[in-house]
């Protein structure tokens, strides 16, 4: 249900959704030693509301951080939770000074206005893209495909929350399958929640409300996106199950099996495997290589995909359709 609102929150592009503290904690305690000495950047961050500027700010000293940057957009949303939400944008530098507990800009003085609106892709937030070394946010989910372009254009490190559904779009499985993104290691199933405006439909099932009056949605395939390296990352996927070809049926159209669950991928098959999507939750990039699909049609029987994936309807086996693969093959 919550994924329905999400696409729904797409198409009308209703784009706040205010990831919560507890997940942010739960996924940077990975990357501590990324941070040392580096400029950081929300820049789809108001810092008068956001917990990732709260946690940049309370983990300041500790993470060694050199500077903190936060741009916001303007507020489409004037009946905002936050009371100092307006419309206008605005962007912030912290550079470590004491600004009070809970962490107070406004106070401080250390907002300011931004000339335009505070998008991403304009001329002065992508001055503050150039300054920075380390990106980490919560994009817009209606842009996520341009946001992760412009990343890896200005060739910067990121940590940023997204649909795991993203991995199939076109413009970011080839980062995927080249191995310049993958997932982040503190998400791999359930719902997150996130806080939302009040102005925000919701139904019942998935949203609540809390005592102070602040609504919150729970969403599914939640996942972090990230080309910052740990440790989990190179842990060998345990695999006991042996290849039998009664279990494992090739694809009508890929020179390649089908392998219906993660835990399923034989110990001993050593061509290309077809898995879901969610495999990438494990993937070990030195036991796993992961392959284009387009690699591995067989004598033209499917046309070339811009993705790189095994989806849709050429996707099948004895004609039946199966979900999106992801096609990997057992390193040497
Ligand atoms: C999913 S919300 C996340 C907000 C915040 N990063 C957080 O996690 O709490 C995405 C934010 O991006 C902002 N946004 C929408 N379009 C934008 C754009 N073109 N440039 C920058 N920010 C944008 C929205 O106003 C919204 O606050």
């Amino acid at each position: 249900m919550a994924n329905k609102q999400l696409t729904q929150a797409k198409k009308a592009k209703k784009d706040e959704f205010y990831t919560q503290l507890e997940d942010i904690e739960a996924e940077l305690k990975h990357y501590k030693k990324h941070f040392e000495g580096k400029t950081v950047l929300c820049n789809c961050d108001d810092p008068r509301m956001s917990h990732f500027f709260y946690y940049f700010v309370l983990n300041f000293h500790l993470l060694g951080l050199k500077k903190l940057i936060t741009t916001c957009y303007k507020n489409q949303d004037p009946d905002l939770f936050s009371v100092s939400a307006t419309e206008q944008a605005v962007y912030l530098v912290y550079e470590g000074e004491d600004i009070g507990m809970p962490p107070n800009p406004n106070i401080a003085g250390l907002v300011h206005p931004l000339k335009g609106d505070g998008d991403f892709r304009s001329e002065e937030c992508i001055e503050f893209l150039k300054e920075a070394d380390i990106v980490v946010t919560n994009p817009p989910f209606s842009l996520f495909r341009e946001y992760v372009a412009q990343l890896m254009e200005y060739q910067k490190k990121f940590i940023i929350i997204g649909n795991i559904n993203a991995v199939t779009y076109k413009e970011i499985f080839p980062f995927v399958q080249s191995e310049q993104i993958w997932l982040g290691p503190s998400i791999h199933s359930g719902d997150r929640e996130f806080e939302i405006p009040s102005s925000y439909p919701l139904e019942a099932a998935s949203s609540r409300t809390d005592s102070d009056g602040r609504k919150f949605i729970r969403m599914k395939g939640v996942r972090w996106f990230t080309n910052l390296d740990f440790p989990q990352r190179h842990e060998e996927l345990i695999l006991y199950k042996k290849y039998k070809p009664e279990d494992y049926p090739y694809f009508d159209n890929y020179a390649a099996i089908n392998v219906g669950k993660t835990a399923d991928i034989p110990c001993d098959y050593d061509e290309a495997m077809g898995v879901p999507i969610t495999y990438l939750d494990k993937h070990n990039p030195e036991q796993f290589e992961i392959l284009d699909a387009n690699n591995l049609i067989i004598e033209n029987r499917a046309p070339k995909k811009p993705h790189g994936l095994i989806k849709d309807k050429d996707g099948c086996i004895n004609g039946q359709a199966v979900y999106a693969r992801i096609l990997i093959r057992k390193r040497k």
